[in-house]
């Protein structure tokens, strides 16, 4: 081992300062310091020098914040402070209700209340000893919760160590774990793409990922925290440093926390009326989703004066948004394949008005969610759906249940192939496992495809439902046998068409090996996945050789995708797939190409806000647009803000942006832009 002199320990310090600096200007202030390869750059160097030395690391170092191990369970704690949960309101005569009853209690006391946004996630206490992020839990009952310290360390907004002097010795933070709508649909178009199952919405999503025992895993997901309670130990002189929510709001700014920005003081109810009118709408806009308003009251004596009920603080209240549901009824159930072979019941039903769109299907999901339900055909269901939620089926009214009305089933046979359906040990997933099966290869067909795969042009649905039901595809391996003449005896095929299919066929034999094992739909492998094993087994003959445990070694990969991989190559059909594919010229090996974002990146670096109706794109068009072209959109306008794109009816976000002298940007600009002119 090296030996340390001052110069390398100053060094060190030196390093990690910055690199910690540049993070939270990065993850907690949202305004950068350091371009993003100059950060990786630090970052790494402090790595190196960290390996180089091992006793000058740190737990507060920033390359700490991933553990290499995962773990076997979590263990329960107590939490030193329960957590309690909060009483709603749905309108204002409860929230008038409330005031009155608070002010029995202490009627010299006056109203001055904060309101701050109820942020949708999972709440979770963390306690810093000296300074320092000792442990971390999930809210559980309140009173006893899981430890997830090596989960929550990885998230960036969360400080490892407080940036205060002279820190209490014992401080405990409470806030909300969220994941940005960005990251949660990120992550469901990952599993949809690795076959896997959707999460709902993003507080599931949030709630499953703290939950993951390896915190490689966590790290990838992109949680966030806002920080919303600030508790001092009892030893401690605490009005000194705080002595109403405000102040203790601002006093974890100063420790380093991100706390959510549209808190403010109201002097009244009536002020607190207008913050919830304001935010009911204006939240739609925010990158994470809220739920209410929490209404707590300002003055630490106070609340300590009003004490807790057996359930509730009596100081605060949620003020809670209604939720997107509506009743109606089904018409029927359809059960759709997917190409992994799971079958998933989808519920018909009479259209619906939810969060601003027409809805008359939702996933049940599976068995498992359909006999908790106790769903009966006929029935009235509440559907939900709001913001980026996919809309599901809440719950029955079963007091309105058609007489006679039989319990819903899952059917004992595939709706496509007619052969029986398997019900996996412990698996909510009722599943066809006939290879053959018409619906699972084309869901294999129109993966293998797709853009993201060996992106083939013009083998989409239609082509994939004719080649599978005239039999002139049985496999992946097929379309390379196919030629324009047997193309031409497909209904409504012209010779020029069927030549072009045949051309991209041909082309997709150039695409790297990342995509085409992505293509091979293995389950748990997206492209992320896919990528990460292409560049640790260069070829597919080293892949299918490879051990489980040889696999799950790749930085990245957990062991359930390990063992996924694993069985993909021990099945003799599989095997025989990749030796055709091999015949045919397929890439099973180097790297010609890597997987390829969007062809091109014109909006890469800029920030836009969209406001206002435009004339042709709905809203989260033009966004997602935007997106696509590399560009970040967010909901509020801000000097960072690069383009204001408005339609008619724009208003406060406009007159900010003229304020700030921001450049805008009509519907046809921003289109010209996207063209890269
Ligand atoms: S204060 C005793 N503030 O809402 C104080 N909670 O039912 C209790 N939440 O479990 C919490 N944003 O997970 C508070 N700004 C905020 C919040 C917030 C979200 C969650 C929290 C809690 C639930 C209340």
């Amino acid at each position: 081992m090296a030996a340390v002199t001052p110069e390398i320990r100053k060094q060190v310090q030196d390093l990690r300062q910055l690199v910690q600096k540049a993070g939270y200007h990065y993850y907690v202030l949202d305004d950068p310091i350091l371009e993003d390869a100059v950060y990786d750059q630090l970052y790494r160097q402090l790595q190196d020098l960290e390996a180089q030395y091992p006793e000058l690391v740190t737990s507060d170092s920033p390359t700490q914040r991933v553990g290499d191990r995962p773990a076997t369970q979590f263990t329960s704690v107590r939490h030193a402070i329960p957590l309690y949960s909060l009483e709603n309101a749905f309108n204002a005569g409860e929230l008038q209700t409330w005031q009155e009853r608070w002010q029995r209690l202490a009627p010299d006391a006056a109203a001055e209340y904060i309101c701050e946004l109820k942020i949708d996630g999972s709440a979770i206490a963390l306690t810093y000893e000296q300074g320092l992020l000792v442990r971390g839990a999930t809210r559980g009952d309140g009173e006893m919760g899981e430890e997830i310290t090596q989960n929550l360390r990885t998230i960036r907004s969360i400080p490892l160590r407080l940036a205060l002097e002279n820190p209490p010795p014992i401080v405990e933070v409470r806030g909300e774990a969220f994941l940005p709508l960005d990251s949660f649909r990120q992550i469901n178009q990952e599993r949809s793409q690795a076959g896997e199952a959707l999460f709902a919405n993003p507080r599931n999503a949030a709630a499953g990922t703290l939950r993951q025992l390896d915190s490689r895993i966590v790290a990838r997901r992109k949680l966030d925290f806002f920080a919303y309670t600030l508790h001092l130990g009892r030893d401690q002189n605490a009005h000194t440093l705080m002595n109403s929510q405000k102040e203790a709001l601002d006093l974890l700014v100063r420790m380093g926390f991100r706390v959510n920005p549209n808190r403010v003081l109201c002097p009244s109810l009536a002020a607190v009326q207008t913050y919830c009118d304001r935010w009911s709408t204006d939240r739609m806009e925010l990158p994470y989703l809220t739920d209410g308003v929490v209404i707590k009251l300002n003055s630490l004596a106070l609340q300590e004066r009003l004490g807790f009920t057996q359930k509730f603080p009596r100081w605060a209240i949620a003020f809670k948004y209604p939720a997107e549901e509506a009743p109606t009824q089904i018409d029927q159930i359809v059960v759709q394949v997917g190409r992994t072979g799971a079958l998933t019941p989808v519920a018909e039903f009479k259209p619906v008005q939810l969060a601003g769109t027409t809805v008359t299907r939702a996933t049940l999901h599976n068995r498992d969610r359909i006999l908790e339900l106790d769903l009966h055909l006929g029935d009235t269901v509440i559907v939900r759906k709001a913001g980026e939620i996919i809309p599901e089926v809440v719950r029955v009214l079963p007091e309105l249940r058609p007489a006679g009305a039989v319990p819903y089933t899952m059917p004992t046979h595939c709706p496509e192939c007619g052969q029986p359906v398997v019900q996996p040990v412990g698996e909510a997933v009722t599943r066809c496992v006939n290879s053959s099966c018409p619906a699972i290869l084309r869901g294999s067909l129109i993966h293998w495809a797709s853009r993201d795969a060996l992106d083939i042009n013009g083998v989409g649905e239609k082509l994939v439902q004719q080649l599978v039901d005239r039999n002139l595809v049985r496999s992946v391996a097929d379309l390379y046998d196919l030629t324009v003449e047997r193309l031409l005896t497909l209904e409504r095929m012209g010779q020029k068409s069927a030549e072009k299919i045949v051309g991209a066929i041909a082309q997709s034999k150039t695409q790297p090996w990342a995509r085409v094992l992505y293509g091979l739909g293995i389950r748990h492998v997206g492209t992320v996945n896919a990528q990460t094993l292409a560049d640790q087994f260069p070829s597919s003959a080293q892949l299918a050789q490879a051990a489980a445990d040889q696999i799950a070694a790749v930085y990245g990969i957990g062991p359930e995708i390990a063992q996924a991989v694993f069985e993909w190559f021990r099945v003799p059909a599989n095997q025989e797939l990749m030796q055709r594919l091999q015949a045919a010229g397929l890439q099973l090996a180097g790297e010609t190409k890597p997987i390829a974002p969007p062809t091109s990146q014109p909006l890469a670096g800029k920030t836009f806000v969209v406001t206002g109706t435009l004339p042709t794109l709905k809203r989260d068009e033009a966004e997602d647009l935007i997106r696509q072209a590399g560009g970040k959109v967010t909901g509020s306008v801000s000097a960072k803000t690069s383009y204001v794109v408005v339609g008619e009816n724009a208003g406060s976000k406009l007159e900010k942006a003229e304020a700030l002298g921001i450049p805008q940007l009509s519907e046809a600009e921003l289109l010209d832009l996207l063209q890269g002119s």
